[in-house]
C-alpha cells in the first residue's frame, strides 16, 4: 500500500475574498510498510495534507494515490484500506462506551469475528484497552482515548495508518506504550504509516525517513540518518529547530 501525493494543494477561503494557501504544490511518495514522520511547525499544514490523504478534504489541486486508487472512483475502497487518528480530535461518540463504538466500527467495516477477537486481544494486551473499555471517552484519560481512538482505526486491519499528532499531551508511561503499538503494528502487519508529532523522540524511536513541510512548501523528504549527516549532528532537535528558523534544510 503505497502513497503517491503529486503537487498537492489547499486553499483555504476565508472571509473578505481572503485566502490562505495552507499546502502548496507538495509531492512526495511513501512505499510500503514505512513509518514516514510528517514535521513541520504549527500550521506547516499538515493536517490540511493528512485530511486531503484520508479523504477529509479535496485538494484545490494536484492528486493523491493509495496503491493506485484515487478518491474520485474509489472512495469505498480507499476508506477500508487506510485509518487515521488526530490527537485533537476523536472519532468516537462521546457519551457511549467505548466497546459500543468498536462493535460500531466491526459491523461497518464487515469484520469477521476471528479478527475482532485477535484485534481486540492485542489491543488489550499492547494497550491495555480492556481496563477502561466500558467506559464513555468522556470519562477517560486523553491517553486513555488516545488508545482507545487507535484501536477504533485499527480493528479494520487498514493497510495504511495516518497518525496525527498521536502522543499530544500524553504521559511518558503512555507515550511509551503507543510507540511500542505502532511499532508492532508496522512490524507485524507491514502497515504503512504517516506520523506526525512534535515530539522528537517519537521520530528517533519510531521513523527511519522524514518528511518536513513549512509554510505549506515541502522543505525536507528523506531519511533520518542523511538529514543528520547533511548538518554534522546527532541532535535531531537541534537540527529541526534551524530548520524551522530558517524555513529550510542544508544541502536537502
Ligand atoms: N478550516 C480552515 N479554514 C481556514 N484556515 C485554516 C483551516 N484549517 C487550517 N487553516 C490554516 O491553514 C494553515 C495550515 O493548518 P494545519 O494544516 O492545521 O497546520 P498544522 O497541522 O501543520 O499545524 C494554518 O495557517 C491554519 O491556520
Ligand atoms: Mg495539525
Amino acid at each position: 500500500m503505497s502513497i503517491v501525493a503529486e503537487h498537492l494543494t489547499k486553499i483555504y477561503r476565508l472571509k473578505k475574498r481572503q485566502t490562505k494557501t495552507a499546502v502548496n504544490d507538495i509531492s512526495f511518495s511513501v512505499p510500503t510498510g514505512e513509518i514516514v514522520g510528517f514535521i513541520g511547525p504549527n500550521g506547516a499544514g499538515k493536517s490540511t495534507t493528512i485530511k486531503m490523504m484520508t479523504g477529509i478534504l479535496i485538494p484545490d489541486n494536484g492528486s493523491i494515490t493509495i496503491d493506485g486508487l484515487q478518491f474520485k472512483k474509489n472512495r469505498k475502497e480507499i476508506m477500508l484500506k487506510t485509518g487515521v487518528v488526530f490527537g485533537q480530535k476523536s472519532v468516537l461518540c462521546w457519551d457511549i462506551p467505548v466497546l459500543d463504538t468498536l462493535k460500531l466500527f466491526k459491523d461497518m467495516y464487515r469484520v469477521s469475528d476471528a479478527v475482532y477477537r485477535e484485534n481486540m486481544d492485542m489491543f488489550s494486551e499492547i494497550l491495555g484497552i480492556n481496563e477502561f473499555i466500558k467506559q464513555p471517552p468522556r470519562l477517560l484519560s486523553l491517553g486513555q482515548r488516545m488508545k482507545a481512538d487507535l484501536a477504533a482505526s485499527l480493528i479494520y486491519d487498514p493497510d495504511i495508518l495516518f497518525l496525527d499528532e498521536p502522543t499530544i499531551g500524553i504521559d511518558v508511561l503512555s507515550k511509551e506504550r503507543i510507540r511500542d503499538f505502532i511499532q508492532k503494528i508496522n512490524k507485524e502487519r507491514h502497515t504503512t504509516i504517516i506520523l506526525t508529532t512534535h515530539d522528537v523522540s517519537d521520530i528517533e524511536t519510531l521513523c527511519e525517513k522524514m518528511i518536513i513541510i513549512d509554510n505549506g512548501s515541502l522543505i525536507y523528504n528523506g531519511t533520518l540518518k542523511a538529514l543528520k549527516t547533511n548538518y554534522n549532528t546527532t541532535d535531531l532537535e537541534e537540527i529541526i529547530k534551524e530548520i524551522y528558523r530558517n524555513g529550510e534544510t542544508k544541502d536537502a
